[in-house]
């Protein structure tokens, strides 16, 4: 009888007296860092999508740019035994948790959508463990940006944005003597660690960049081109206000709205925050990439933990089903600053930053200067990223030279490997 019941429809069911089991509709606690006004509209549209779906929501925010102490609080919750259904993490880091047994695979989902033809190789890589997506991209954020006050460029006499380090410092030191902050900055480790990464590609190259930043080899590490590049974050310290120290990245883009400073050195999540306060590109702020050639890469995925129950596993084939969705990924992307991990999505509604992005990407790509983005965990593990972030944070708090910060960037990351 069981057996005769459970393969009828809901109608038949009940006319023919078999107890009827409410369908598991599928239910997600979802543990991310989007809580600024820009992430948690784009959040907002992920929740609202999946709960239109007929889905239950469980909403898990854990406030901190950059996702440091949302990943503290993953670990604790795993070793507690009782891990989110899905999680906001990425790179390197899904691999060890995959290694580690605390994920669940979304790989029937992917195979039946054909997920291999529509994601770039490059983000495909990420997201499977040992052949299988246990993971699902839902954009891709470009890191090397500079976002600027067009007003205030104006008024320091500032008539292009900067296309190398040394237009940059020019331009920044005609900001200050005009009175205004030349460079909104966030002094936490990440943000500190994201200028660094933007420096080390416009001063050594993409090339320069993968053998230090994610080869990490001490030659790299420690010799000439390195030491350059701490010269030029040295400088770039100099155009900081005094009250950096702590500042959440969101408000150093809203130091840039407000028209206080010129420039923020940060990836399109900050482009995320200006629609958000409803400015346009190209009017109320301008957008390009920083100095050098290349592209470094970030993206934002969501990985399936381990856990049990149907609803909870309808729940992470559902999550995953949507988020890889074109049309989903179209408005996502629209709110969070970033473009469609699908190569599949058209940008016709997209802006020019976006459409610059995508071009830069593709162009990236070809020749061959995309980089993973080590301060945003897509290059290395976290263990050795921490020590990056360690370093370069004191070197921008000390008056650490740029040879001494060379030479123990190099023997700290040996220490960790
Ligand atoms: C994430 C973005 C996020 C930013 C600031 C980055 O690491 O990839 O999605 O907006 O951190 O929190």
């Amino acid at each position: 009888m069981r057996f005769f019941c459970r393969n009828l429809a809901a109608g038949a069911l009940i006319s023919l007296g078999c107890s009827v089991a409410a369908q598991a509709q599928g239910t997600v606690e979802v543990l991310h860092w989007w809580t600024s006004g820009g992430e948690a509209k784009a959040v907002g549209e992920l929740k609202k999508s999946f709960e239109d779906a007929g889905g239950t929501w469980i909403d898990s925010p854990i406030a901190g740019g950059g996702g440091d102490a949302a990943m503290t609080a993953l670990r604790a919750r795993v070793v507690a035994g009782n891990p989110p259904t899905a999680v906001q993490l990425k790179g390197p880091g899904i691999q060890e948790w995959a290694r580690e047994g605390a994920l669940n695979d979304v790989d029937a989902v992917a195979q039946e959508e054909n997920w291999d033809s529509v994601l770039p190789p490059v983000l495909a890589k990420i997201m499977k463990y040992e052949g299988e997506y246990v993971a699902a991209p839902v954009n891709i954020h470009r890191v090397d940006w500079i976002w600027a006050n067009p007003d205030v460029l104006e008024k320091a006499g500032v008539e292009e944005m900067p296309t190398t380090w040394e237009e940059f410092n020019a331009a920044s030191e005609k900001v200050q003597a005009a009175g205004l902050i030349a460079l909104a900055h966030g002094g936490q480790p990440w943000q500190d660690a994201t200028l660094f990464e933007d420096v080390v590609l416009g001063v050594g190259g993409p090339d320069f960049y993968r053998k230090a930043l994610v080869d990490l080899d001490q030659e790299a590490l420690t010799g000439a081109t390195m030491v350059a590049s701490f010269d030029q974050l040295r400088t770039l310290r100099g155009f900081v206000d005094p009250n950096f120290s702590g500042r959440d990245w969101n408000l150093a883009t809203a130091m840039v709205m407000r028209g206080e400073a010129a420039f923020q050195i940060m990836g399109d999540w900050a482009k995320g925050e200006f629609l958000a306060a409803g400015k346009v590109p190209g009017e109320d702020f301008l957008c390009a990439p920083t100095p050098g050639e290349g592209f470094v890469l970030n993206s934002d995925s969501f990985t399936f933990f381990k856990v049990a129950g149907e609803e909870n596993l309808v729940g992470q084939k559902k999550l995953a089903s949507l988020i890889m969705s074109p049309g989903f990924q179209k408005t996502f992307n629209l709110a969070k600053g970033s473009i469609p991990a699908r190569t599949d999505v058209p940008l016709d509604d997209f802006d020019t930053c976006a459409k610059r992005s995508h071009a830069d990407l593709v162009a990236a790509i070809e020749s061959d200067s995309l980089v993973p983005s080590m301060a945003h965990e897509m290059a290395i593990p976290r263990s050795v990223r921490g020590e990056f972030l360690d370093l370069v944070t004191e070197f921008f708090n000390s008056d650490m030279s740029s040879e001494d910060a060379a030479k123990r960037l190099g023997e700290a990351v040996a220490r960790a490997m």
